[in-house]
């Protein structure tokens, strides 16, 4: 009744979207031979989360109005068309599927119907609604009955889920396919990009146990700075100002900080210091960075293919950089021997370098830098790897995600020099933990330790930045009831 298509190829069809490839099998193997829409076999998906739950009756209605929708259109040729073209096809042929079958619905439901509909047969389903939303800075889905978010800094359960496993694989294929890889059981671990830059994450069965698991860091439009973090309590407007310093004078960076602590945004927004007649090389497993400066090259590793060939690794991309002539060279995250070619290149030339790297302290970060040396293969002894990681790191700042959810820079600390064969640290600032209020929420306080010329002190001098550091740095101390800082009532 809705024009349905029949398998004379002669007889007129009405365009329909491109399934993705590979994933669940078709419902209808002989009329659908070449598609495999994810909602097909999954009659009952639901886009909606927590807030947008609907009754059965919604998703019987849904069911039957796309089965009609899937029967009425030619897949193929729907996806010869652009997106919004698309859209208005679909919105045409559910308006009338919807009068022929009588169904009563306000003009809202109407929409939402549609809107559901075509995120199932265009989109990403179900996740729509959540890609939609700026506010949530991690999607994670473990199999399709669950899916968490993360905001605020706080991982919430919402009401999203698939109707199956072989939907959510369909639509985890649908993302990876698009940067040109595959998820499936003989490779079941992918990474990849969602077109708005967000970094995504799949594994798959039998590695994933409980189905396939996504795990989507949303990618912020609008990318944060050192004055969002002081908004948000991150720092205090005086250690934003020694942070800039840092920035600015050419220091090497080292940002610590544990899974989704906030170092990749500190990264970025530490860039903001510098000059913009530097050239900068950027190197990432997936490009997350938002650079402003107008002589930038990004540069991005790549994964082995199926055949376990052509992989580049980020020690490949550091190595090659270094004859590409850059004057600050910027790694989105150091986890293996490339740290050993950081170190080189901070240590040869290249001052105002900076890196992230998982770690829980300033302290823990050195020995992780060691360790990844010494895996790397260098046969050195630990006293010369201690040597060159104290004549290359200047600043290690450490960012931390607290239990109430909220992420602060809980150090800012300089690499001094070697006692014996120790690295010797100076926390300039730290965040003190108080106490708690009534909803949970921390107290503390940034503050500085005391010292009023640090390491980098002369490097302030040649760039003419002592005024602003040392103001900052005075900003920085805790006064008693009396006015006296902590060296002055000790004294
Ligand atoms: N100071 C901050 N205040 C509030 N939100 C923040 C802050 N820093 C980062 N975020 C948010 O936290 C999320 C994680 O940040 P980011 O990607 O920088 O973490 P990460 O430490 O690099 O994570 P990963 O270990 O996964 O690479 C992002 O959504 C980001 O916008
Ligand atoms: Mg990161």
């Amino acid at each position: 009744m809705f024009g349905k298509r029949s398998n004379d190829p002669a007889a007129p069809r009405r365009p329909a979207s491109q399934a993705p490839s590979g994933g669940a099998a078709p419902a209808e193997p002989a009329k659908n031979a070449v598609v495999a829409l994810p909602t097909q076999t999954t009659p009952r998906a639901e886009a909606a989360e927590q807030t947008r739950r609907h009754s059965e009756e919604y998703y019987d209605v849904k069911t039957s109005v796309f089965n009609a929708l899937i029967d009425t259109i030619d897949l193929t040729q729907l996806a010869k068309l652009e997106a919004a073209a698309a859209r208005e096809e679909i919105r045409d042929i559910v308006g009338e599927i919807i009068q022929l079958k009588n169904v009563v619905m306000s003009i809202a439901e109407q929409e939402e119907l549609l809107e559901d509909i075509c995120n199932d047969v265009l989109g990403y389903g179900p996740l729509e609604p959540l890609l939609a939303r700026d506010d949530i800075a991690d999607i994670m889905v473990n199999g399709a009955g669950t899916t968490f978010i993360e905001v605020n800094g706080k991982m919430q359960k919402t009401g999203v889920r698939f109707a199956d496993n072989a939907q959510l694989m369909n639509i985890c294929q649908r993302i990876v396919s698009q940067v040109g890889r595959r998820v499936d059981e003989s490779s079941p671990i992918c990474d990849a990009r969602l077109p708005d830059g967000s970094r995504v994450n799949v594994i798959a069965p039998p590695l994933a146990i409980d189905g396939p698991t996504l795990t989507i860091r949303k990618f912020k439009k609008d990318r944060l700075r050192l004055e969002q973090l002081v908004q948000f309590g991150s720092i205090t407007p005086d250690a934003k100002a020694i942070l800039e310093v840092i920035g600015r004078v050419r220091c090497n960076i080292l940002i610590s900080g544990g899974t989704g602590s906030g170092k990749t945004t500190l990264l970025n927004c530490m860039t903001g210091s510098i000059d913009s007649d530097e050239r900068i090389i950027t190197c990432e497993d997936s490009a997350e960075l938002q650079l402003q400066q107008p002589h930038v090259v990004r540069l991005e590793t790549r994964p082995p293919n199926l055949e376990g060939e052509g992989e580049i690794t980020m020690r490949d991309l550091v190595k090659n950089c270094l004859r590409m002539r850059p004057e600050r060279i910027i790694v989105g995250e150091v986890r293996g021997p490339e740290a050993f070619d950081l170190l080189q290149a901070m240590n040869t030339g290249h001052d105002g370098s900076m890196g992230t790297l998982h770690s829980n302290s300033p302290r823990e970060a050195i020995s992780r830098l060691e360790s990844m040396i010494m895996m790397g293969g260098y046969a050195l002894p630990t006293k010369t790897i201690r040597e060159m990681i104290v004549g290359s790191i200047d600043i290690i700042i450490q960012a931390s995600r607290l239990r109430d959810g909220s992420r602060k820079i809980t150090h800012i600390t300089e690499v001094v020099g070697m006692e014996g064969e120790v690295v010797t640290l100076q926390n300039l600032i730290v965040f003190e933990i108080t106490g708690e209020d009534a909803n949970e929420k921390i107290i503390g306080r940034h503050r500085s330790t005391g010292i009023a010329r640090p390491r980098f002190w002369e490097r302030a001098e040649y760039y003419n930045e002592t005024e602003k550091l040392a103001k900052a740095l005075a900003n920085s101390e805790v006064r008693d009831a009396m006015g006296r800082t902590m060296g002055e009532a000790d004294a």
